[in-house]
C-alpha cells in the first residue's frame, strides 16, 4: 500500500529512534542515504541538542527522516515506593561512587519546547512513544505538511491514535527492545502485552491508517512475514544498535552477541516503565522491586548507568536489546540497509505466485 508515509524512502524500512545515544545523525544519515527512513531520538534532550541534530542531520542527508519524540507523564505519584527503592539503591551508589539522582528532576524533556521548534521548522516525519497527543498537535504538524506516527502496544491505543489524527500507528510487539511505548503504564496489565503478528492483524482490523511494524525484527524474511501480515514498513531498533555509526557504548554493542547474555526481559529496574533489555546483575537483583514510576526511577538511576559504563561493567548497564540480538550483524548501516533489501526481495519471491511479483521490496526502485 502506498502512502504519505511510504512515499518517504524507497525502502520499507525504517531505522527505529533510539534514546540515550544510539540514533545519532550518522547513524540516521547512512540509512537514508541507502534507501530506508532514518531516525533521530529526541527523548531525554533539551529541545536545543535536538535542533542541533536536526540540522547535522539535514547537512549529512537531503533525504526525508523522523524524529521521535516521548509524551510527558501524566501526574501521579507513589512518593514512598520511590523512596524505599531510593533506600534500596543506596548500596549501588556507593558501589559505583556516585550519588543517586533526583527522582522529582523533571517529568517531561522540554515536550512543549520540541513541539515548538518542529512546527516552525518542519520535518518530514514526527513520531510519539509513550502517548498520544491531542488532536491540536496533529492538526498543527498537518498544517506544516509533516507526518505524524504514534507508537501503540494494543488495538485500543491505535484507536485513540486514528481518533486523535495521527497519519500511522507504530505497532510495537512484546518482543522490542527498549521501552514500551504503551500509553499509560499499568503494572495490572504486566505479562499481557501482545507479539508482533497477534497485533499487527488486530490493529489492521481496527484502524485504516498505515501501520509500521517493530520488535524482534533482525532479517528481510521477517520485514517479507509483517509485510504480509498487513504492516507498510518495518522499524529495526536492536539490528541498527551493533552499526558502526550508532553511538551506543562500545559495552552495549558488544554484549547484544556476548554468551554472557542469554536472553532479554521486560524490567522497570532502570527507569520505572516496562523496558526490554539483556538480563544481567542490575536486572536480577533490582527488577522485582523497581515501582512503576517513570521518569523518577530514570532520574535516580541515571549516575548509577553512568558510572558502571565508565567503570566498564556491563552487569550495571541498561543494555537495551530486543529478542532477536543475537541475530545482530556488525555491518555498516547503509550494508545492513542493502542486505535486508536483499533477504526481503527473496522472501517476497519465494513466496509470491509464479510471474507475480512487485511488492513492495525495493528491489525496482
Ligand atoms: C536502545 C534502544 C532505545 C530505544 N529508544 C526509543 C526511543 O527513544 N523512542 C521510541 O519510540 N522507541 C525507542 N526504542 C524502541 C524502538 O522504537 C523499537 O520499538 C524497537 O527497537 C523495536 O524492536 P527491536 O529492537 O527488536 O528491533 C528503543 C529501542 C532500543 C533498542
Amino acid at each position: 500500500m502506498s502512502s504519505a508515509l511510504t512515499d518517504l524512502c524507497r525502502l520499507p524500512i525504517v531505522q527505529a529512534p533510539m534514546a540515550g545515544g544510539a540514533s545519532c545523525p550518522q547513524l540516521a544519515a547512512a540509512v537514508c542515504e541507502a534507501g530506508g527512513l532514518g531516525f533521530l531520538a529526541a527523548g531525554y534532550k533539551t529541545a536545543d541538542g535536538m535542533y542541533q541534530e536536526i540540522k547535522q542531520l539535514r547537512g549529512l542527508t537531503s533525504r526525508p527522516f523522523g524524529v521521535n519524540l516521548f509524551m510527558p507523564q501524566p501526574e501521579y505519584a507513589d512518593a514512598a515506593a520511590v523512596d524505599v527503592y531510593r533506600n534500596q539503591l543506596a548500596g549501588e551508589a556507593a558501589w559505583y561512587e556516585t550519588q543517586l539522582g533526583d527522582p522529582d528532576s523533571g517529568r517531561d524533556d522540554g515536550y512543549d519546547a520540541k513541539l515548538a521548534i518542529l512546527v516552525e521548522d518542519p520535518v518530514p516525519l514526527v513520531s510519539f512513544t509513550f502517548g498520544c497527543p491531542t488532536r491540536d498537535v496533529f492538526d498543527a504538524f498537518a498544517r506544516v505538511g509533516t507526518i505524524t506516527v504514534v507508537t501503540v502496544t494494543t488495538p485500543e491505543e491505535a484507536q485513540t491514535a486514528q481518533w486523535s489524527g495521527a497519519d500511522a500507528v507504530c505497532v510495537q510487539g512484546i518482543e522490542a527492545g527498549g521501552h514500551q511505548g504503551t500509553h499509560r503504564d499499568n503494572p495490572e496489565t504486566d505479562g499481557a502485552g501482545l507479539g508482533l503478528l497477534s497485533l499487527i492483524a488486530q490493529v489492521r482490523e481496527t484502524v485504516q491508517i498505515p501501520v509500521v511494524a517493530a520488535g524482534g525484527l533482525m532479517r528481510g524474511s521477517q520485514i517479507a512475514a509483517v509485510l504480509a501480515a498487513g504492516a507498510d514498513a518495518a522499524q529495526l531498533g536492536t539490528a541498527f544498535l551493533v552499526c558502526p555509526e550508532s553511538g551506543a557504548n562500545a559495552l552495549h554493542k558488544q554484549a547484544m552477541t556476548n554468551p554472557l547474555f542469554t536472553r532479554t526481559e521486560l524490567t522497570r529496574a532502570f527507569s520505572g516503565r516496562p523496558a526490554r533489555g539483556l538480563v544481567n546483575r542490575f536486572m536480577r537483583e533490582h527488577g522485582p522491586y523497581a515501582p512503576a514510576a517513570y521518569p523518577q526511577v530514570h532520574h535516580l538511576t541515571s549516575g548509577l548507568r553512568k558510572a558502571a559504563a565508565k567503570a566498564g561493567d556491563a552487569q550495571g548497564m541498561a543494555l537495551w536489546a530486543g529478542q532477536g540480538h543475537r541475530m545482530s550483524r556488525d555491518l555498516a548501516a547503509g550494508q545492513l540497509v542493502e542486505v535486508l533489501a536483499a533477504e526481503l526481495a527473496e522472501a517476497q519471491a519465494a513466496s509470491a505466485p509464479a510471474g507475480e511479483q512487485g511488492t513492495r521490496s525495493g528491489g525496482q526502485a
